[in-house]
């Protein structure tokens, strides 16, 4: 069972990765929490050189790179090892970023992006993406209100972060079976239940058994 979640900056993912983890726990089930840009050793050093540094440090390209060569080290380390034994694996972001920051908000060709999704990914999709939406200003006032580590994709411009909103509601619209969209702009208990429903109605439905379809 590979549960994803994505949206822009400051939606709370964090926090609700924790709460959702300790709730499947509680119902005796085996969960990672991990995220990404990073996750294991060698994706976490990675990840230092993508989220410090200049706004324009990177171009879209070297940057959908990078994710991607991240993102093959987690998932042989961490990701697919969960799978296989049986485990939850929820995921602070996964490939949605990719085609929402550097492709549609940056510019990276979508043929590159598509073609790393299928070659470097070899199917392991999750089977449900949470996308935490909300509006930009509130968004990155809360991540600025988080202090100044990691800051460099909150430095791209009000434009960079409309177009990834707009990038990840489209994503959802495309794939409503993966994808739900989940307003993140309610209190964080009313949007920890709205994710616990959906979650509960794949687990219901079986459509979340680690099998992907
Ligand atoms: P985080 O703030 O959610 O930990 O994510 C770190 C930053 O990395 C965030 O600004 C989004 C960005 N990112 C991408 O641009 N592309 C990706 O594929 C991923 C996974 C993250």
């Amino acid at each position: 069972m590979f549960i994803s979640f994505e949206g822009g900056e400051g939606g709370g993912k964090s926090t609700q990765v924790r709460t959702l983890a300790d709730r499947l726990r509680a119902a005796g089930h085996d969960v990672v929490t991990t995220r990404e840009p990073g996750g294991s050793p060698g994706a976490e050093a990675i990840r230092d050189l993508l989220v410090n540094g200049e706004a324009d440090r990177w171009s879209p390209i070297t940057e959908t790179l990078l994710m991607y060569a991240s993102r093959r080290d987690h998932l042989e380390r961490v990701i697919r090892p969960g799978l296989e034994r049986g485990a939850v694996v929820l995921c602070d972001r996964f490939a949605d970023s990719t085609r929402a920051y550097q492709g549609a908000a940056g510019g990276a060709p979508r043929g590159l992006i598509a073609d790393l999704e299928r070659d470097v990914l070899e199917g392991t999709l999750p089977e449900l993406t949470l996308i935490l939406d909300l509006p930009v200003e509130e968004g990155l006032k809360r991540a600025h209100g988080r202090g100044g580590a990691e800051a460099r994709f909150e430095g791209k411009g009000q434009a960079f972060h409309e177009r990834l909103r707009q990038a990840f509601a489209e994503i959802a619209a495309a794939e409503p079976e993966r994808c739900v969209l989940i307003n993140a702009a309610q209190p964080l208990d009313a949007v920890a239940a709205d994710i616990w429903t959906a979650v509960s109605e794949r687990l219901a439905s079986g459509r979340v058994d680690g099998t992907n379809g």
